[in-house]
């Protein structure tokens, strides 16, 4: 694979960085995902609006502006000829000895890489997603896209410990989101109950498209919070991703939802999501 490491494309055997980065130390640093389809990328431009906002609400001095960070997103598809997948961003504030203060003026390192993965044709997308339900125990800025992975990391790992796919984290008796995704549920009555928007959540840029179009595919979006009964008693319940675009969950605690299959309202969400990305 090729990468980029600060400006300069290499092979990832020769890539580095400080071990002293501030994203390494501190996980002071700012990331984004965004999907590859079709040797295209999705949404490229409210991905960067949301880093832009990350990068402001830590105060890192990158300006994605001055970058061509398109330019180097595109020049990394090219290089490794991807079609379908992902590619990754890293900001870190830079590297600085190790300190509690935020060291100021520091060039902040900037890392890309690809992975080739299936998106469209994701077994989890047929199957439908088994999910488990956890205390949500991370800090309360989710809004900022930080590389704080570690409890999101534990709960997936606890996911797949316990023989299912997935854990939606829970607070005062409500749903917030996936370990890395948004949750929705469709009601019996044909709405999209969705988590708003706060410092709660991440503002997922496929949960923004989706409620885009949710009309034309006949569901009424209400914005409000959901608990676990009412996404166990759902119609269908979903999780939105930049990988994950749309894909159905099937069972929570171990209670099926609907029938306990991929539900129609959810299927026609993801054809829609992945026609309009494409
Ligand atoms: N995660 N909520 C959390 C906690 C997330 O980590 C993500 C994305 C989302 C969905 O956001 P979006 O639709 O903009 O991808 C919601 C990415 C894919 C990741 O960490 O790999």
């Amino acid at each position: 694979r090729i990468v980029h490491v600060n400006g300069s494309f290499l092979p990832e055997e020769s890539a580095s960085l400080s071990i002293f980065d501030r994203g390494l130390l501190f996980a002071d640093a700012v990331y984004e995902v965004t999907a590859v389809i079709d040797g295209g990328l999705v949404d490229f431009e409210a991905h960067q609006q949301r880093l832009r906002r990350s990068l402001g609400e830590l105060d890192i001095a990158f300006d994605p502006e001055a970058e061509d960070l398109l330019g180097i997103h595109r020049q990394l598809l090219q290089r490794n000829d991807l079609r379908e997948g992902l590619i990754y961003l890293q900001i870190s504030r830079g590297v600085a000895d190790r300190d509690f203060v935020q060291p100021r003026g520091t060039p902040p390192s900037v890392i890309l890489f690809t992975q080739a993965l299936p998106l469209l044709e994701a077994p989890a997308a047929a199957r439908g997603l088994r999910i488990i339900t956890r205390p949500d125990l991370r800090w309360h800025r989710r809004d900022i896209k930080t590389t704080q992975l570690l409890y999101p990391s534990m709960m997936k790992s606890t996911a797949v410990a316990a023989g299912v796919d997935d854990v939606w984290m829970v607070e005062n008796g409500e749903v917030t989101e996936g370990s890395s995704s948004n949750a929705h549920i469709i009601t019996a009555e044909g709405q999209l109950i969705t988590r708003p928007l706060s410092h709660d959540i991440l503002h997922g840029i496929t949960r923004a498209a989706v409620l885009d179009y949710a009309a034309e595919a006949d569901l009424e979006v209400v914005e409000r919070p959901f608990g676990v009964a009412e996404a166990q008693a759902a119609r269908e319940a979903f999780a939105t991703s930049a990988t994950a675009f749309v894909t159905p969950v099937v069972e929570i605690n171990g209670h099926p939802i609907g029938d306990g299959a991929p539900g129609p309202g959810t299927r026609r969400i993801r054809e829609r999501y992945i026609a309009r990305s494409r």
